[in-house]
């Protein structure tokens, strides 16, 4: 370790990091956040959150959050929940015993835009929590290890984040036939594994209702323990992996739209069919996929919808069809989002660490 760094009382990181959306659902959940069956998901480009973290040394034992703002105000509800994860991150970067977080965040997207924002946050946490440790221990590296950790802290946080640490397409969850995936961490899948008609795909986040969600992920995570399809679904969730890692390197775009939809659909069908089930698409939902499943038949455009655990709709289209979709896009879907909102998304290439102090 060198002096400088041994030296070193404070400072201040920065990451961004986006959220995802997952193509296979992780939905249902093992002790310790574990996923009842593996995922996959592509990391989105411009639904962010911005994080800077200010560290500083303090008393042995005293350490933890001290202060979080969001879009530049305190916001009490999201310290408490980030205060306790910081405390559960205690266990893992030994520095938080005696360190201050002071934590401003940002975020790109409405919170309740139906876009797992939590994702984003917990990566972001997580990476920034990792720049800390290095620069503390005096390392540089941004490695496997130092994204692997990253992804293992996330995923504590909130499932789903442990697959925004890496772009492109990402798998979490112990998968056999594919070597080195883990239900710890996610691995990214090389990206020359995809095909490039899928490389650049585009996500409209069609924005049918932005009220808060009256089930959060967290009780319908637990619905699923004594759910009456739970054996089906782990073994409906290994054949779409399966197939859809197939889909992903021989470029079958109708496999892809089959195995999205179904997965989209499966989702909420495992909502309504919880024991208390529960509905969160709405009608203009249902509109809307009627709409995309009609113009898919009448253009032979290969464009899908999924959804993420709400009402709002994620158009799913390759660049190659984007001059045909965006016409669409305009006329028959705006007019069934809230206030017309929208964002136009797309796969992005990952977090990213900006300037430091
Ligand atoms: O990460 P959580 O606990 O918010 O759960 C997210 C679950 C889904 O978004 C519905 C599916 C997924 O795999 O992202």
């Amino acid at each position: 370790m060198s002096k400088a760094a041994h030296d070193k009382n404070s400072g201040l990181v920065f990451w961004e990091s986006p959220a995802n959306i997952a193509l296979v659902k992780y939905w249902g959940k093992l002790q310790g956040q574990i996923p009842m069956n593996p995922s996959l998901s592509f990391t989105l480009r411009e639904s962010v959150v911005r994080i800077a973290m200010r560290y500083e040394r303090v008393a042995r034992g005293a350490g933890g959050l001290r202060t979080f703002s969001l879009n530049g105000q305190p916001n009490e509800k999201f310290k408490a929940r980030i205060g306790q994860y910081i405390e559960s991150m205690k266990a893992h970067y030994a520095f938080l015993a005696d360190t201050f977080l002071d934590i401003e965040s940002q975020s790109t997207f409405p919170h309740s835009a139906g876009i797992a924002s939590s994702a984003a946050a917990f990566s972001a946490l997580a990476l920034a929590l990792g720049s800390i440790e290095n620069d503390l221990d005096g390392r540089h590296g941004k490695g496997s290890d130092f994204l692997q950790k990253a992804s293992f802290a996330a995923r504590l946080g909130s499932g789903s984040a442990c697959r925004s640490v890496y772009g492109g397409f990402t798998v979490w969850g112990k998968f056999d036939k594919l070597p080195g995936s883990s239900n710890d961490y996610a691995v990214k899948i090389p990206d020359h594994e995809i095909h490039p008609v899928f490389r650049n795909l585009h996500n409209a986040v069609l924005i049918v209702d932005d009220t808060e969600k009256k089930v959060s992920s967290t009780a319908g995570h637990a619905l699923m323990n004594g759910h009456d399809f739970r054996q089906s679904r782990i073994v409906q969730a290994s054949k779409n992996m399966s197939d859809m890692l197939l889909a992903l390197k021989t470029g079958n775009e109708e496999l892809f739209v089959e195995i999205v939809e179904n997965e989209a659909l499966t989702l909420h069908g495992l909502m309504m069919s919880s024991r208390p089930g529960y509905v969160l698409i709405k009608p203009g939902t249902i509109l809307m996929i009627e709409k995309i499943r009609q113009y898919r038949r009448e253009s032979n455009v290969n464009l899908c919808f999924t959804l993420d655990a709400g009402p709002n709709i994620h158009l799913i289209y390759s660049t190659k069809d984007a001059a045909k979709v965006r016409p669409f896009i305009n006329q028959e879907l705006l007019a069934l989002c809230k206030n017309r909102q929208w964002v136009d998304d797309g796969v992005g290439s990952g977090p990213i660490e900006k300037q430091k102090s």
